[in-house]
Formats: structure tokens, C-alpha cells, sequence
């Protein structure tokens, strides 16, 4: 451990059980000496164990649905208080399609589904940043990062509208992230993680076929959950003070691949 959050105060989203990547992070964040709220929707603490990660980090949880601007205020205002003064990291780790969930193929969405996964997965990090601005919550040099998958830049059909929701998500991370650094000195960037076995990542068809394919195509290997929890105490830390508006690929090196030989092995005939 290298006391790289020592003093500093945040709040982390999207711990739903001990393989989602916030609660690795928060579990990194604890040990690098940060103190922070841990916060999720109120119908995910009944489902989730957020409370035991709790317990571990000396935190508190304070329940907000990311949706609503009231919920978030309530949360912003509470954290700080709590924390005893503004707050220097942010994890955005957030994402639900509902056409993903009901199983409704890409071709045929369903709008109303397609309207609240976007507004879960892509407006909720404008909305927690609109927060964050407007109550002039953050410190100077903080950080704010939300996460993102690939299919925001190329085609990965089962990821359905998940893909055009990430697209949506990582330009306000520049957008936002434009006013947030001149008027706030705060840096905002997205990590766009390797396919992580999650109760998130797993609801998506073909998964486990997925992951494999991933991992036999980066010539590092898939990042997992806990690599990406360090990845993103960096993005926290003061070591990364001039990195923003970055869209940053943690993924062991896939997304720059054409393809590998080992994946060609499938393919080659004697
Ligand atoms: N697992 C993967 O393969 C993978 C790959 C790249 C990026 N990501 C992204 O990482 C992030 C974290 O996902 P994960 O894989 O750890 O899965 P996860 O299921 O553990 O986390 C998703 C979280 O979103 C929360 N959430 C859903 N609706 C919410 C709302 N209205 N308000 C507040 N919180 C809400 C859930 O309760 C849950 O805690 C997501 O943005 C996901 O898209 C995941």
C-alpha cells in the first residue's frame, strides 16, 4: 500500500455485492486511506450486501437512485457533512438496460426501456456531476471517473443498447469534463474496462463465450475487477493530476488488437 488517498474524501457509486468493480475499489480506496460514502439504489442495499462493505471500510451508505436530482442532492449534502468537508474522488460505476434485462433484441427495442437505461446508465453521471458543480462540492485537483466498455466504439451486437448508452457516457465525461477543469481545476475521465465477470457484466447474452474470446485476443490478458480497482485509485490519486477528458482503455491491450495467434489457431487448417 502506498497511502496514495491519504486524507482524501469521496463518494463511490454501484457496490452491489464483493465482485462489482466499486466495491474493489472502495476496498483499495480504504486501504490507500481515503474516507468516503458508499451509496447504490435503494432497491439494490435490499438485493446487495453493501452494508458489509461497510462495516470493512469504516463507511457509511447513504441511499440515492441515480436518477433523481433530489436523491442526489440529499447525497452530496449528507457526504460532505459526513466526510467534514468537500470531496476529492468520485466513482461513477453504473449501468442497466432494460432491454438487456427482458431480453429484447437490439432490432426491436422497446423505447421506454431504451429512455430508462439511458437516463441510468448515461444521464445519471451528467446528473451526479450537475450536483457535484452546482454545490461546488469538489476540491481542487479532485477526480471524477465513471466507467465505460468498448462497444462504445466498435460493434459488439449482444451488448445491445448498452453500446449507444456508453457512447453517450463518455462524451459527457468531455463535455462536462470541459467545465468541470476550467471553472473547477477537476479532472473527469472514463475507464473502459475488459469484460469483468459482475451480476452487470454477466446479463449480458453470450457472456461467458465473450470473455473468453476477450481474453484470448489481449495480449495481456482480460483486467479483472480488482486490477481495474487499481487502475482507478490512480485516476484518484495526485499522480494523474493533468489526465482529463480521456476516454482510458484498461483492457490488457484487446482494443488495439486485429487479432491474435491464438485466436487464428481456430481458424488455421492443417
Ligand atoms: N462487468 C463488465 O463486463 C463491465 C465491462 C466494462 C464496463 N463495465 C461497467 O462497470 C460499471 C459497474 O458495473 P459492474 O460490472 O461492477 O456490475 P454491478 O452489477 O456490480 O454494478 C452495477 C451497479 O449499478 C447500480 N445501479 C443500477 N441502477 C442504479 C440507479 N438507478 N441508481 C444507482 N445505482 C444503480 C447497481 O445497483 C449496481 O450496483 C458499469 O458502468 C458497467 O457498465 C462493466
Amino acid at each position: 500500500m502506498y497511502n496514495l488517498l491519504k486524507g482524501k474524501r469521496g463518494i463511490i457509486f454501484g457496490a452491489l455485492d464483493e465482485n462489482s468493480i466499486a466495491w474493489k475499489t472502495a476496498e483499495r480506496a480504504h486501504e490507500e486511506g481515503a474516507t468516503f460514502v458508499l451509496t447504490n439504489a435503494p432497491i439494490a442495499m435490499r438485493m446487495g450486501q453493501i452494508d458489509k462493505l461497510a462495516e470493512k471500510t469504516n463507511s457509511e451508505v447513504i441511499p440515492a437512485d441515480a436518477t433523481s436530482i433530489e436523491d442526489l442532492e440529499n447525497l452530496v449534502e449528507k457526504a460532505t457533512e459526513i466526510l467534514g468537508g468537500k470531496l476529492d474522488f468520485v466513482l461513477h460505476s453504473i449501468g442497466m438496460s432494460v432491454n438487456v434485462r427482458k431480453k429484447v433484441p437490439y432490432t426491436e427495442s422497446n423505447y421506454d426501456f431504451t429512455a430508462k437505461g439511458w437516463d441510468v446508465s448515461a444521464v445519471s453521471f451528467h446528473k451526479v456531476m450537475s450536483v457535484l458543480y452546482k454545490k461546488d462540492a469538489m476540491n481542487e485537483w479532485g477526480s471524477i471517473v465513471a466507467l465505460t466498455y468498448m462497444a462504445a466504439q466498435r460493434v459488439f451486437p449482444d451488448y445491445n443498447d448498452m453500446a449507444d448508452n456508453k457512447a453517450y457516457l463518455e462524451s459527457i465525461a468531455r463535455s462536462f469534463g470541459y467545465y468541470f477543469g476550467s471553472d473547477k481545476k477537476v479532472r473527469v475521465n472514463t475507464i473502459s474496462q475488459s469484460p469483468t465477470p459482475t451480476t452487470a457484466g454477466q446479463g449480458v447474452k453470450g457472456f461467458d463465450g465473450f470473455i473468453a474470446y476477450a481474453e484470448k485476443m489481449s495480449p495481456l490478458g482480460n483486467a479483472t475487477a480488482q486490477e481495474c480497482a487499481d487502475y482507478t485509485i490512480s485516476l484518484f490519486s495526485d499522480l494523474t493530476k493533468k489526465v482529463t477528458l480521456q476516454n482510458l482503455f484498461h483492457d490488457g491491450g484487446f482494443s488495439n488488437m486485429g487479432v491474435s495467434q491464438s485466436v487464428m489457431e481456430y481458424f488455421i487448417k492443417e
